[in-house]
């Protein structure tokens, strides 16, 4: 019974699938928090969701409550949503406001932080508002993205992702000026590195997404590779130039540049911006974000019709296969298999980009994992 299969035909053995308690194992995630989301560069937002200033933000990253605002300055700040008087939340959802006012007792903030005033403080001895102010978290914006990461010593994104900026610029020289269209999202119902290697493989791809691999890629051309000294994968391809074509696509190829751990930036052929981003909300879950850009913000019937397209065909084929692979991790008969590397570690029908990804996760909580991989 479950004897070991030899895979390897008298070859050196090929890498295997993960363990399953990497991707259900509470004290893994938490590990995964701590040493990986924690020092990593998010996904908040698009800058043009805040093009005035007074403009604000409030998101939850992590259990943490945040907002992003853009200042009198027009500098996009992101602070800790709360109050450091006795600990209120500060704003809400989105808006517009010249300063913070917070709700409870209404002390009041710039949009730099600093204290502005706390009611009845001008005449207590020892009250120094100048030495209280909202706490800071690091932002950058990257391409239009907005980005923060908890870690104030991050390095910034140019250095962990080198050449990303430059190589979408190339595919699509107008990013920095596209307007955001349109979000949706989706439970997915599966741990987040079950959702981001299914986005880092199209070895599914001929078999599940037709749609896709007829109407946006070709695939005798696709391929995803790391990308420069960073920890990124570049999904390439042609564009679909056949009868499924999902609309003209001649002008540019088709790119996507994966920012591990939990940002895609994918450009579709004639430089239809667009994104995916994660956000895990449990070991066994995870909640999925689809962005879509354009040149002045509006969703016209073209890209409605992408939108939709994509919606119904690889985003929706998408959710239903992670959700039974979590199911799969669940059961007591899982055996990892080896990972399918195609010769030369190239082409659509490989999932050495898988290896990369879970030496990345794995460089990142530590090689506990090394011994129990080894076949
Ligand atoms: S908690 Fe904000 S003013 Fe008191
Ligand atoms: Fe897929």
């Amino acid at each position: 019974m479950n004897a070991p299969v030899d895979f390897s035909c008298g070859e050196a053995a090929p890498a295997l699938a993960l363990p399953a308690r990497y991707y259900t194992d509470p004290a893994i995630y938490a590990l995964t928090r701590e040493q990986l989301f924690d020092k990593s560069w998010h996904y908040v937002c698009h800058a043009s969701h805040l093009p005035e200033a007074g403009d604000y933000y409030a998101f939850e990253l992590m259990d943490q409550d945040l907002f992003v605002a853009r200042g009198r300055d027009d500098v996009l700040r992101c602070f800790y949503n709360v109050c450091q008087h006795r600990g209120h939340t500060l704003v809400q959802d989105t808006g517009r406001t010249r300063v913070l006012v917070c709700p409870y007792h209404a002390w009041t903030y710039e949009l730099s932080g600093k204290l502005r005033a706390a009611p009845g403080s001008q005449k207590m001895p020892g009250f120094d508002k100048s030495k209280i102010c909202l706490t800071e978290v690091r932002l950058e914006v990257f391409l239009g993205f907005v980005f923060v990461n908890f870690d104030g010593d991050a390095k910034p994104m140019d250095e962990w992702f080198p050449g990303v900026r430059e190589a979408a610029i190339m595919l699509c020289p107008d990013i920095e000026e596209k307007i955001f269209a349109h979000e949706h999202e989706a439970q997915e119902f599966c741990n987040w590195m079950v959702a981001v290697e299914n986005y880092n493989e199209c070895y599914h791809c001929g078999h599940v997404h037709k749609a896709f691999a007829d109407g946006v890629i070709d695939p005798g051309s696709y391929d995803i590779q790391p990308y420069g000294e960073g920890r990124v994968l570049h999904h390439s391809s042609k564009a679909a130039s056949g009868d499924g074509a999902w609309y003209d696509t001649s002008g540019s190829d088709y790119g996507s540049f994966y920012l591990f751990p939990l940002f895609s930036l994918q450009i579709y052929p004639g430089g239809v911006v667009n994104t995916y981003y994660w956000r895990p909300t449990a070991p066994n879950d995870t909640i999925v974000h689809r962005g879509w850009f354009s040149k002045d913000g509006v969703v016209d019937d073209q890209l409605q019709a992408v939108i939709d397209l994509d919606r119904d065909t690889t985003f929706a084929e998408d959710l239903l296969l992670v959700k039974e692979v979590q199911r799969g991790l669940g059961s007591r008969g899982y055996r990892p298999g080896p990972l399918v590397v195609a010769e030369g570690g190239q082409g659509i029908n490989s999932e050495h980009s898988i290896a990369a990804l879970h030496r990345w996760f794995l460089d990142s909580v530590g090689g506990a994992a090394d011994a129990e991989r080894a076949p």
